[in-house]
């Protein structure tokens, strides 16, 4: 087989990088290790800063998100029996969109597919080569048959475990990294929702979320250990816990639980993100605490930015975006950081935390949720800052 770009991973990254080196009439094919079904069933977080939205919408596969999704002016904080609100709409004019992962990647599919794109699901043993040489290669087996990609680009948009990352020449990478002391278990529950936008929670038993999906279908998340046994939380303890850590805001309306998980907390980054010919995005070049949603995000600028620098080289053989990748995306990647792991630790309960500790939390809430110009800077991290 032989295409411009061959893309490792069919999730929000991958998926929408072929999707926008379609618009500019460049070829790419996509090959994933998942089936089709895994790919648009697989939960993750469900929240997109303002530009995501609208590229969605500017680049045609919007339209069911304009639909379903979910617009939220801002957020809700609780802490010491006190509910604040922050308008991220009345403070910096932007909203964000609830709108699953998942669905996401159903669009995104759908309209590769309707556009002619190739997607080569279940696919095994996956391996990439020769990008330091000029002629990239991506080979896998199909149905137990060998198959080779001939490309001019390979993107590795294959998550935090994919192949790409380790593929790097050794020594030329290097990662930056940081592991919580805790976990989230989180649920999927067919219940009314509690308020109507996000809640989150500090409390002495630590950290709780309130989240949602669709008008019946609430998203709740606790502070867990990273190692929690989901035997030990039978649903009504879920409830009665969330309740609690919610500072029972109002009883919560409950309902059947549709899916339970444990969800490990870690900080990675990848420096450079791009060797040779072999760029990363998403995922496979950095992952974030899951505290204020930004995964999903980083990886739709990622793509973007990428995109563009492929246009440039491929329709005027220049090479200066391309060679600046990797720098220019971590730019944005760094202030994610940054921001996911500042909302981790303001709202988590540490085990070792002393009363210190605790006093200045709740006085970083305080300030966080009364003074505009703290407002005004959680508001632009959250709902996104600009591209450009
Ligand atoms: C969701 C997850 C988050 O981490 C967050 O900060 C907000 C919402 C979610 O899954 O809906």
């Amino acid at each position: 087989m032989r295409t411009q770009v061959g893309i490792v991973g069919a999730g929000p990254a991958g998926l929408m990088l072929s999707h926008l080196l379609h618009l500019a009439g460049i070829d790419s094919i996509i090959v994933e290790n998942r089936s089709r079904a895994y790919c648009e069933a697989r939960v993750r977080a469900g929240l997109m800063e303002d530009w995501v939205t609208k590229l969605l919408v500017e680049t045609g596969v919007g339209a069911r998100m304009q639909r379903e999704g979910l617009a939220h002016d801002g957020i809700y904080m609780t802490f010491g029996g006190e509910l604040r609100h922050i308008d991220f709409h009345k403070l910096i004019g932007k909203r964000v969109t609830i709108y699953g992962q998942q669905e996401v990647v159903k669009d995104l599919i759908a309209r590769r597919l309707a556009d002619g794109g190739e997607i080569h699901f279940d696919v095994a043993d996956t391996s990439v080569h020769d990008f330091n040489t000029g002629k990239p290669k991506i080979r896998f087996r199909h149905q137990g048959k060998a198959q080779e990609i001939d490309c001019d680009i390979i993107a590795g948009c294959d998550g935090f475990h994919g192949v790409c990352r380790p593929s790097f020449p050794a020594g030329s990478l290097r990662g930056y990294d940081r592991i919580y002391p805790f976990g989230w278990l989180g649920i999927l529950a067919k219940a009314k929702p509690v308020a109507d936008e996000l809640i989150y929670a500090y409390h002495d038993r630590g950290f709780a979320l309130f989240s949602m999906r669709a008008p019946e279908v609430v998203r709740y998340y606790i502070q867990c250990a990273p190692d929690e046994n989901l035997d030990d939380w039978p649903d009504e303890k879920i409830w009665d816990e969330l309740e609690t850590r919610l500072g029972g805001v109002k009883p919560l309306p409950r309902g059947p639980v549709l899916e339970k998980l444990v969800a490990p907390m870690r900080s990675y980054v990848a420096e450079p993100m791009q060797t040779g010919r072999l760029y990363l995005a998403g995922d496979s070049a950095h992952i974030v605490p899951p505290t204020g949603a930004k995964g999903m995000n980083l990886a739709m600028a990622d793509v973007r930015v990428l995109a563009r620098a492929i246009e440039a080289f491929v329709k005027s053989k220049r090479d200066d975006l391309l060679e600046n990748y990797s720098k220019t995306c971590l730019g944005r990647v760094w202030k994610g950081q940054r921001f996911s792991w500042w909302m981790t630790q303001m709202l988590h309960r540490y085990a070792d935390a002393s009363d210190f500790d605790i006093k200045r939390q709740i006085a970083e809430i305080d300030y966080v949720t009364c003074s505009e110009a703290a407002m005004t800077s959680l508001a632009e991290n959250y709902a996104g800052l600009p591209m450009e």
